[in-house]
């Protein structure tokens, strides 16, 4: 309807000169985590190499955050960025700069001049860039991880896809349109803002699905960064496709099909008889997870490809989670959560997922994670802390020499995002010390903005009295000194603001 030539390709110039124009803010994303990759392709078999030294490139790095927040919290790894701007490399290098890190290297280059000469990594990033280039560089882009991926390493690439994507196409296209005449990118995402909430409140009729996915669509770009909103919606290519189309371009490349990054349901998690659906439909994994999209609509893949020869291998519930280590996700809602007894518990996420157990065991294991929550624990020590809590209530279901039960629950937890299962435990503080000291990181960012990075990888906001105090924990001042600084602070404020970051992973040990 609004263009009826093809959408031409943009010359590197035009595509370099928009990220100039309007750099892309880059937000550390625990989704491409080497943890995230590692962990996912552990569970799907893959022996991967380990996290705390890893060799990790991210293709398309903007100004480097990610890798940047990986280097403060990972410092035994080792990270590589390339970028086409010049304009977010040189932001890059300057934050490494000023955080002394050496073991993070920036390079502005063309993705296109550049397979077979990166050198070996174990794990390889490219986070939002594969549906916003043209073709030849997503050859590039898999071409890369074809030559770079080290023999059991792991790539994870992020594109857009259908049939979600079908969706938010059309109102790309709407606003397209609606800036066609507006020269400037800055202008263009402001109109784009206004007209995407005029369409949202206007659609007709209310409450129909045409309104219900417009006002779906503004309620996401309303909290979007503008830089998100010229490169998704403004910028000339934004190229979706189907999952089983990206997987076999990869397979030209010698690289296979891993999985996602995040947890993927199995049959048994689905609602209703939907896993009875789909596997009624087809049996190889990639074909059901394209059947899944269909039904979910999906509209963003996280995929994790290994080299062709890599051979996962099949493992039981037990061997899988031997090696994992778990965290926390879901809290007790009752504030005495009644364990041993068949009683239904509720537990929910922050981040709204819920689950209800009559189970003594799923309740035992919710309890004792998040009692040692901010930190993790192994599956013997789990297993220990769930004996001690059922001791003389063993359930007449589970014998309790068995280990597999709890290995499967924690499985079905992670799956449905009740607990988090990792490769490793990064180090940060649970309490702060005497002299509390924050990621420098975080620092840094503080000085600027509200949103920092944790050493979990996780984006915190700050109020104005958090960013202050953050700035001033150099692991230096004892809590007389940080009050002769603060005013506006009072001990116990202090005590509780110290106590919000050490929760959220932002103090150093
Ligand atoms: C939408 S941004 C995503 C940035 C980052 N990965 C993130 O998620 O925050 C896409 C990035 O790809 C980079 N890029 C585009 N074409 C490229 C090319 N041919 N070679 C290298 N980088 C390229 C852009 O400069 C931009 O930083």
């Amino acid at each position: 309807m609004l263009n009826n030539a093809p959408t031409p390709s943009p010359d590197t110039d035009a595509l370099r000169k928009s990220y100039d124009e309007l750099p892309y803010d880059n937000l550390p994303r625990y989704t491409t985590h080497p943890d995230c990759l590692a962990t996912a392709a552990r569970l799907r078999g893959l022996e991967v190499p380990s996290v705390a030294t890893a060799r990790v490139l991210e293709l398309g790095c903007s100004t480097g955050v990610n890798l940047i927040a990986l280097a403060v919290a990972i410092p035994g790894g080792r990270y590589t960025g390339i970028d086409l701007s010049t304009a977010h490399i040189d932001s890059a290098v300057s934050l490494a700069k000023t955080l002394g890190l050496e073991q993070v290297n920036f390079a502005a280059a063309d993705l296109r001049s550049l397979a077979g000469t990166l050198g070996e990594f174990d794990y390889i990033v490219c986070h939002g860039v594969y549906s916003h280039v043209p073709a030849d560089v997503q050859e590039a882009i898999l071409s890369i991880c074809a030559h770079s991926l080290a023999p059991n390493g792991v790539a994870c690439i992020s594109y857009n896809t259908y049939p979600g994507w079908y969706l938010r196409g059309m109102i790309r296209d709407l606003l397209r349109w609606h800036v066609r005449d507006t020269p400037e990118l800055a202008q263009q995402v402001a109109r784009a803002r206004e007209f995407m909430q005029v369409l949202a409140r206007q659609a007709q009729p209310p409450g129909g699905w045409y309104a219900g996915a417009l006002g779906d669509e503004a309620r996401i770009l309303a909290d979007s960064l503008d830089s998100y909103i010229a490169h998704e919606h403004l910028d000339p290519v934004n190229e979706p496709l189907y999952l089983i189309e990206f997987v076999a371009r990869a397979r030209q490349h010698g690289l296979e099909y891993l999985g996602e990054a995040l947890p993927e349901p199995q049959l048994c998690d689905l609602p209703g008889d939907l896993g009875a659906a789909l596997a009624g439909l087809a049996d190889d994994p990639l074909a059901q997870g394209q059947y899944l999209d269909c039904f979910l609509g999906r509209a963003f893949h996280r995929t994790l490809l290994c080299r062709a020869d890599a051979a996962p291998r099949e493992r039981t519930p037990l061997e899988t989670v031997q090696s994992l280590l778990a965290r926390a996700r879901a809290t007790p809602v009752s504030e005495q959560p009644r364990v041993r007894e068949i009683v239904v518990e509720n537990f929910r996420t922050a981040d709204g997922y819920a689950a209800s157990s009559t189970d003594p065991l799923i309740k035992a294991m919710l309890v004792a994670l998040r009692r040692r929550a901010p930190g993790m624990l192994s599956f013997a020590a789990l297993q220990n802390e769930v004996r001690e809590m059922l001791a003389g209530a063993w359930p007449a279901c589970y014998r309790e020499d068995d280990p597999v039960p709890l290995a499967e629950a924690l499985l079905r937890l992670h799956r449905g995002s009740l607990l988090s299962l990792h490769t490793l435990d990064i180090a940060f503080a649970t309490e702060a010390g005497t002299t509390p000291r924050a990621s420098p990181l975080a620092r840094e960012q503080a000085r600027t903005g509200a949103r920092v990075t944790s050493l979990r990888h996780d984006t915190i906001e700050l109020d104005a009295t958090q960013r202050e105090l953050l700035c001033l924990l150099d692991g230096t001042q004892d809590r007389r000194e940080l009050l002769a600084r603060c005013p506006w602070l009072s001990a116990e404020l202090l005590e509780k603001t110290l106590g919000h970051m050490a929760r959220h992973a932002l103090l150093k040990q």
